[in-house]
């Protein structure tokens, strides 16, 4: 079988998961301030090639999105890899990743089980899964929330539902699976950023320490 493109020994990979607003966007964004990372949310490339003059895939993401349904993995995988690339040539060229080493938080993916075993086996294999956890409710009230002015079209109460549902039958799988594999970290991130933030970078230093151990 064919290698992944990138080799764990070289690319620190980190998938971020937990609800839709849960707080994997904002926690990720403290994380590169830390560590450095590049930060790739599966959402946002979605979004951006949605968007894309000329995407043949623009119409498949923006149903997805608004039905909360799980786009075909190949566009995701795809969009990951070239983003991964492009990070790793920009950043070990010049100020960066002066050790040539990437590291790569990549926030609302594998949000389905095809997608987890697809990506390391044919990209690059992980660390490690954050798991942000909290209640609907408070996932709930944070979307709606930010759907006063995030002018997304999947934060309105229907797609919410239909993006929880999506969530519990699909991901919940993922996060079990890397659970049974001791690779799961589950952190709460019902308290204040502030509060999360720190438990989560206690958890990523731990990674690195063990990575060069
Ligand atoms: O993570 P975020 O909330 O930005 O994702 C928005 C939507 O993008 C999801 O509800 C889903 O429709 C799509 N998505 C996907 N596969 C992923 C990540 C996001 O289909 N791995
Ligand atoms: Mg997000």
């Amino acid at each position: 079988m064919a290698e992944p493109v990138f080799d764990s020994n070289k690319v620190t990979v980190i998938f971020v998961l937990g609800g839709p607003g849960a707080g994997k966007g904002t926690q990720c964004g403290r994380l590169v301030e830390d560590f450095d990372f590049c930060h790739l949310s599966a959402g946002d490339l979605l979004r951006g090639e949605q968007n894309r003059e000329g995407s043949e895939y623009g119409d498949l993401i923006r149903t997805c999105i608004r039905e909360g349904t799980i786009v075909p993995m190949e566009v995701t995988i795809k969009l990951l890899e070239n983003a991964m690339a492009a990070a790793l040539t920009e950043r070990t060229s010049g100020e960066g990743w002066t050790d040539g080493k990437g590291r790569f938080l990549i926030d609302g993916f594998p949000r389905k089980m095809d997608q987890a075993l697809k990506f390391e086996e044919e990209v690059c294999v992980s660390s490690l899964t954050i798991y942000f956890s909290t209640t609907e409710e408070v996932m709930l009230s944070r979307l709606l929330e930010r759907g006063k002015t995030s002018g997304r079209e999947d934060d309105n109460v229907e797609s919410i539902k239909k993006r929880f549902r999506t969530y519990r039958s699909d991901t919940m799988p993922v996060i079990e699976h890397y659970a049974k594999e001791n690779k799961v970290a589950e952190i709460d991130s019902t308290g204040s950023i502030e509060e999360v933030h720190k438990v989560a970078s206690a958890v990523v230093n731990k990674v690195f320490a063990e990575k060069s151990a």
